[in-house]
């Protein structure tokens, strides 16, 4: 009998279920996969307000479980219930947590706590075939890191962000330039732009290493966008071209340094795997997909649908972990930071 794993995700703005099974090739596995977005909760604060997620969470949550799950399958078919038991927002995590260990205990079936950034990481497996080990970018709004991926919970760190992630600098920047969607918003305003207008040098250039920052990337263009005020539509389009080029840029050389660091083995496999929300952007993959061109290595970035948070890589992750033999206490604590270097100390499977 083919196993259905409901996954559950609610660490953020994104209150999420999914459903995926074992069967079939990936379109046949991904049951159902249900996103509500808390765009409308949050947009007069100009972020994400992290009681008004928690009770956002606590409304939508059983909707979109019932959405997830209609046509699809039983409660009492779920062979496993996985939920986002971190890092993230605290008020989100014990929501979410909360509500797939109580569906757990009264089905009497394991619950599996799946950490946000493996979700992330690992999802590229649901839709095709990648083996370990492979490198990984995990770019998102929280995130920037390069890492090694030698299974489902070993992971070595090979550099990161400083400060600020590339995500959250997109966000920021859209904000101020009055551009809806984030790092989704800026990417269409670009499209106009002129991506040579102002130029920002590029962060920690000189460093032999892929660790990378942000923060002084985004003063800089707060400067110059203090500095032209009023905006017309064509600086906006002009600011967002030269900010998705500084960040590409930046993402494009440290990955270079990423492939030299890696591991001989990790090398060898000559996979390349970038993930998280800021691997939508059609920009940066192709600067990356250049870089693994000039080093043999091959380029996965999982469908756009599964880089911004979703629950499919929730369930995704927790059936891979189910069939390892995973199965967590319901005293598994919930976890604002949950680095992935220090999984296996946590997910005894
Ligand atoms: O992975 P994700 O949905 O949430 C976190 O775990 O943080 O990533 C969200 C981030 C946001 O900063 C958003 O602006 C960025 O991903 N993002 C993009 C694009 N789509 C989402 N950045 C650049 N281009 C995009 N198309
Ligand atoms: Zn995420």
């Amino acid at each position: 009998m083919a196993c259905l794993i409901l996954g559950l995700e609610t660490s953020c703005d994104e209150t999420a279920a999914a459903v995926v099974s074992d069967a079939g090739d990936w379109l046949d596995r991904l049951k159902s996969n249900v996103v509500y977005s808390q765009i409308n909760e949050h947009q007069d604060f100009g972020g994400v307000v992290p009681e008004l997620a928690a009770r956002a969470h606590l409304e939508f949550l059983f909707p979109v479980i019932r959405k997830a799950l209609h046509n699809v399958a039983h409660l009492h078919e779920i062979s496993a219930f996985a939920a986002t038991c971190g890092p993230g927002l605290i008020g989100g995590l014990l929501v979410g947590a909360t509500a797939c260990k109580a569906l757990a205990v009264i089905n009497q079936k394991p619950f599996i706590a799946v950490n946000h950034l493996a979700a992330h990481a690992q999802v590229c497996r649901l839709t095709q075939e990648v083996p370990f080990p492979f490198l990984l970018l995990l770019v998102s709004g929280g995130h920037c890191q390069f890492l090694e991926v030698r299974g489902l919970k070993e992971y070595k760190l090979l550099g990161a962000t400083l400060d600020d992630s590339a995500g959250e600098v997109f966000d920021k920047i859209a904000r101020l330039l009055e551009i809806d969607g984030g790092g989704r918003g800026i990417e269409k305003m670009a499209e106009t732009g002129d991506q040579r207008r102002f130029a920002v040098s590029s962060p920690l250039k000189d460093r032999n290493n892929c660790d990378m920052s942000f923060s002084g990337m985004k003063t800089a263009f707060k400067i110059l966008i203090q500095e032209k005020q009023p905006l017309s539509q064509q600086d906006k389009s002009d600011f967002a071209a030269c900010l998705q080029n500084s960040i590409t840029h930046t993402l494009a050389e440290k990955t270079k340094w990423a492939i030299k660091m890696a591991a001989s083995d990790v090398r060898c496999s000559g996979i390349f795997v970038m993930a998280g929300g800021v691997a939508a952007n059609k920009k940066i993959r192709e600067a990356i997909q250049n870089v693994c061109n000039a080093n043999a290595f091959t380029l996965v970035c999982p469908p756009t649908q599964f880089c911004t948070d979703n629950a499919a890589m929730v369930a995704w992750l927790g059936l891979e972990m189910y069939k390892a033999g995973a199965s967590d206490s319901i005293s598994f604590e919930q976890r604002p930071r949950w680095p992935l270097e220090t999984l296996s100390l946590l997910q005894k499977f």
